[in-house]
């Protein structure tokens, strides 16, 4: 397994947490992390937002020394805000990298010429590379394979040539949204465009994905197969040394599940966002006995004191 390295930053595996919004705050990232990733980012934020640092905002870019090495990932339309931002050491110094989202499919972030819109005007991303790279900072671009269609290939050409020190790939158009099958075929092709290392996202759950997924290009992204599941990273680890698929473990993953709820405490006290514990905590339930009630029972779970006691209660269910 060769360790990835991103500009002047070596990580330990070739394995990320991908950004997910209301999913990898600060807790979440250092379970993914003492699991096995070797790199994650906080959720995606407006660059805008950041200027103007609201409470929500600082939550979002909250991290400990533990929390490395991390990525802060940023979106946005106007040059001159990203000239605001990099003008701004405070904002960016206590990050590893710097990641610009281009692969955002929301209708709010598309509607404000930003996340995945960016991918129509591939010189603005050129242009916003070569601003963040004043920071001195490595800096890193996320995209899918297209808009409507694919220009992935121009893309990673120009995302290099303006000075990025690696690409992640979501290997699907935006107008796919989630449901088509990444195609990972295009990280072969991309890989043979650039030569900055290309990360592989998309679809990967296991194992197997992770290794056909390395086996095209330098690393591998994992979104949804890591929530409620921060331990899938040590199994794809494992995979990757021994070659054998692990099965998942209900026992650790509810001690796991504990230990996320005490960190949501410990980090945001009474500031803890309950909506995002539920949903995060709902995907916490896969292998249990009688999933579909457990979830309804969970759902209706007021606080987090409540959420813990339930928490409890789900040892007797293995
Ligand atoms: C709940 C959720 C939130 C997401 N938020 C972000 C985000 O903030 N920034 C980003 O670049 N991608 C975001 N994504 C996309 C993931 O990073 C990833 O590209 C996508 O889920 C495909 O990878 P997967 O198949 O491993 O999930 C999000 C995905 C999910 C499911």
């Amino acid at each position: 397994m060769k360790p990835l390295q991103i500009g002047s930053l070596k990580l330990k595996s070739p394995l990320v947490l991908a950004p997910m919004v209301d999913v990898t705050d600060l807790p979440y990232r250092l379970l993914c992390c003492r699991a096995g990733a070797a790199l994650a980012f906080t959720e995606m934020i407006y660059v805008d937002a950041l200027l103007h640092e609201n409470k929500k905002t600082l939550n979002m870019v909250k991290t400990c020394k533990e929390d490395s090495p991390l990525g802060l990932q940023i979106t946005g339309d106007r040059l001159e805000e990203f000239e605001r931002f990099v003008s701004r050491k405070e904002l960016w110094k206590k990050f590893d990298l710097i990641d610009l989202n281009c692969g955002c499919p929301s209708d709010r972030i598309v509607g404000n010429q930003a996340g995945s819109f960016l991918l129509k005007e591939p010189e603005k991303i050129a242009s916003i590379i070569k601003i963040l790279k004043l920071t001195k900072k490595p800096i890193t671009v996320k995209v899918r394979l297209g808009f409507d269609k694919n220009n992935v290939l121009e893309v990673a050409r120009i995302v290099e040539k303006a000075g990025a020190d690696a690409l992640t790939v979501h290997c699907r158009l935006v107008k796919d949204g989630n449901d088509k099958k990444a195609n990972w075929s295009w990280l072969g092709r991309v890989k043979k465009v650039v030569s900055i290392p290309i990360i592989g996202n998309g679809d990967v759950f296991n194992g197997a994905g992770a290794r056909a997924v390395l086996d095209l290009c330098d690393g591998v992204m994992v979104g949804r197969g890591a929530i409620g599941n921060p331990l899938v990273f040590t199994r794809i680890l494992n995979y990757l040394e021994k070659g054998k698929e692990e099965d998942f473990d209900v026992e650790k993953n509810l001690e796991i599940f504990k230990e996320y709820l005490k960190l949501e405490k410990k980090y945001y006290g009474e500031n803890v966002d309950l909506g995002k514990v539920k949903y995060v905590g709902g995907k916490f339930l896969k292998g249990f006995k009688g999933v579909a009630r457990l979830r309804g029972e969970f759902h209706k779970l007021k606080t987090i004191e409540e959420i813990e006691g339930f928490a409890r209660g789900l040892q007797k269910k293995i």
